[in-house]
């Protein structure tokens, strides 16, 4: 192994022992990752909670963790130690990385392909925030919609973390962007990072809103991390050949859209699922990510980075999410 550290060590984690509330999870201490061939291990400097995270530690996301696991798939750090046939890292360089699970822990070790390096003006709260929300948003609206210059994009659960990732990116691909959120709080932070009009889709009218927005015309292509009767409402109000990027199910309930209605509208619903974009299209997934990076590294895309906490109170990330009180994306400081 090169790097500093020989033998075993000990850190500190978020053990998850029971799927339980996240008030019964506590951090522990226990002996930090080894590392096999192939695998870089890295020093945290900061990890992100996300609303998957706040499922995976209940046990009711629809793949289980098995128990006992540290929760927490996307961080930030700076490599401690290296496996002998790795040549891109070294200790001591910053790096970006996504894992199943394990982020939140003083060291994770990860196969070197699940790293990138940190663009050296990025900080570790930003480079934590950046990976899943951004490549779930530039495959959605690149790959699946294929969002044209000037198009209409509606963002529902715009200020949340996935939400406002599409914001982002919808602008730096050219859309005129209109961002669908519950409170006036969460509909200027929209505005802040580049959305042009909001609505409140609280508001039982809200379509007229949008269709008085649109000029009668629609959202060309709708951005779903929602769900519920929301996503029926907007379905309904979609341009003509119309494209629903069905995300997520924040709200709790999964939508049954009646088939006409895609018939009636020349519309489609087009699944996302960021778990499977390397394994089912890897020149998408490298094209993506170089895109990202090449942004990230010219700073024309800036991750949002939602409310920091210390690793102590990691709880208050995960109830600020389950909460519906997050503004992009929460993250937890180690150190
Ligand atoms: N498909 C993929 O690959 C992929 C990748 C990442 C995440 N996701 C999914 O995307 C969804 C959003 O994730 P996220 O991390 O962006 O979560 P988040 O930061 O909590 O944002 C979710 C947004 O949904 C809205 N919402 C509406 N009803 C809600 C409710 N009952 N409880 C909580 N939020 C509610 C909230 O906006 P308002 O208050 O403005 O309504 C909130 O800002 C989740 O379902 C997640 O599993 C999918």
């Amino acid at each position: 192994m090169k790097g500093k550290t020989h033998g075993k060590i000990c850190m500190k984690a978020v053990v998850v022992e029971n799927y339980d509330s996240i008030d019964r999870i506590a951090i522990k201490e226990i002996d930090a990752p080894g590392l096999a061939a192939g695998e870089v291990r890295v020093r945290i400097g900061a990890a992100a909670v996300g609303f998957v995270d706040g499922l995976k530690v209940q046990g009711l996301y629809q793949t289980k963790d098995p128990l006992p696991f540290v929760p927490g798939t996307e961080f930030a750090g700076t490599v401690d130690a290296v496996a002998d046939n790795v040549g891109a890292f070294k200790p001591g360089m910053p790096v970006i990385g996504m894992a199943r699970s394990g982020a939140l822990a003083e060291y994770i070790a990860v196969p070197s392909a699940a790293l990138q390096k940190l663009p050296p003006q990025v900080s570790f709260e930003a480079g934590a925030s950046f990976q899943a929300n951004y490549l779930t948003g530039l495959y959605a609206l690149d790959a699946r919609a294929a969002l044209r210059q000037g198009e209409i994009l509606l963002v529902l659960g715009a200020a949340g973390g996935v939400g406002i990732a599409a914001v982002q990116i919808g602008k730096l691909m050219g859309a005129r962007v209109i961002a669908a959120a519950s409170t006036a709080e969460k509909r200027d932070f929209a505005v802040r990072y580049g959305a042009d009009q909001t609505i409140d889709y609280t508001k039982a009218d809200w379509r007229d809103t949008l269709k008085e927005l649109t000029g009668g015309y629609g959202p060309d292509v709708i951005y779903d991390p929602v769900g519920g009767d929301v996503s029926l409402q907007a379905f309904r109000s979609i341009a003509w050949r119309g494209r629903h990027l069905v995300v997520g199910f924040a709200s709790g309930t999964i939508p049954a859209l009646a088939f006409n209605l895609p018939l009636l509208k020349g519309g489609a619903l087009l699944g996302v699922d960021l778990a499977q974009i390397q394994k089912r299209e890897p020149e998408t997934h490298t094209r993506l990510m170089a895109q990202l990076f090449d942004w990230l590294a010219s700073e024309k895309l800036q991750p949002v980075v939602g409310k920091v906490v210390p690793f102590e109170n990691f709880r208050e990330a995960f109830k600020t999410m389950q909460s519906r009180s997050a503004l992009g994306k929460m993250i937890v400081k180690f150190g």
